[in-house]
C-alpha cells in the first residue's frame, strides 16, 4: 500500500517538474526591471521602492500579491531578518528579505531558483573551492541568482534589503525557513504568523488555481 502511495506521488512529482514552467506567473527579468525603475525613481528610500514594486505588480498580477504589508522576523541558517511576504504559492514566492543592522549566514540548499534583487545595501556571498578566497559582491540594483541545489555563505555588512524570488518547488523550503525557531529562537509567537500569512496566500492561490 505504502508503495503504492509513494509511487504515485513520485511519479506525479515527475510529471509536474517536468510543467512547471507552466505555473510560474512572473520572471526573474521583469521583476529585475521594475526593480531597477523603483530604485532609479526612489533611490534609498526604500519604503518608496518596495511600495512602487507591490503596486505596479498588483497592477499586472491583480489576484496573486499580498497588499497587507505585514512584516515577521525570520531565522534561518543562522541569519536573521524580517520578511513581507508579496506572493507564496506551491511553485513561487515573492518576498522582501532584509535588516537594518545586517546579517550573516547559510543560504539553505534549496529546490528551487533563487533571485536575490538588492535594493538597498549590498549583499556578499562566498562559495568555497580551489582559488576561491575573494567574496563575491551584489551592490543595489544587481542580482544574485542561486540555482536550485547550490549553496552560499551570504552576508549582509549593513542594512540591505532585497527583492527574493524563488521559483520551484517550495512547500520543502519551509523547513529550513523554521528550522533555527526550534532550535535556537523558540519564537512562536513569529512562527505563528509566518504559518498563518504563508498558509493563507498558497491556499489562497490554490483556490483560483494557482499552483
Ligand atoms: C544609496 O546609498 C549608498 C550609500 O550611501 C550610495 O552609495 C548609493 O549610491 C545610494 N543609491 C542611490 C540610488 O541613491
Amino acid at each position: 500500500m505504502l508503495g503504492i502511495v509513494i509511487a504515485a506521488i513520485s511519479s506525479t512529482m515527475y510529471l509536474l517538474e517536468s510543467h512547471l514552467e507552466k505555473f510560474y506567473i512572473f520572471t526573474p527579468s521583469n521583476l529585475h526591471q521594475l526593480s531597477l525603475e523603483a530604485i532609479s525613481l526612489h533611490g534609498n528610500d526604500t519604503a518608496s521602492v518596495v511600495s512602487h514594486i507591490v503596486s505596479s505588480l498588483s497592477s499586472t498580477h491583480p489576484a496573486y500579491v499580498n497588499l497587507d504589508e505585514e512584516w515577521v522576523f525570520n531565522n534561518a541558517g543562522g541569519a536573521m531578518g524580517a520578511m513581507y511576504i508579496i506572493h507564496a504559492s506551491i511553485t513561487e514566492y515573492l518576498i522582501i528579505f532584509g535588516s537594518a543592522v545586517g546579517t550573516e549566514g547559510h543560504s539553505g540548499r534549496h529546490t528551487a531558483d533563487d533571485y536575490f534583487i538588492i535594493l538597498r545595501g549590498e549583499e556578499l556571498a562566498y562559495t568555497p573551492g580551489k582559488g576561491m578566497y575573494e567574496p563575491e559582491r551584489y551592490p543595489q540594483g544587481t542580482v544574485n541568482h542561486m540555482k536550485r541545489g547550490v549553496v552560499k555563505q551570504y552576508r549582509m555588512e549593513t542594512t540591505c534589503f532585497a527583492l527574493e524570488y524563488a521559483r520551484g518547488w517550495i512547500p520543502p523550503m519551509l523547513f529550513f525557513g523554521y528550522a533555527d525557531t526550534f532550535s535556537s529562537t523558540l519564537d512562536f509567537p513569529t512562527l505563528w504568523r509566518t504559518t498563518w500569512i504563508t498558509g493563507k496566500q498558497m491556499l489562497g492561490n490554490l483556490a483560483i488555481g494557482k499552483l
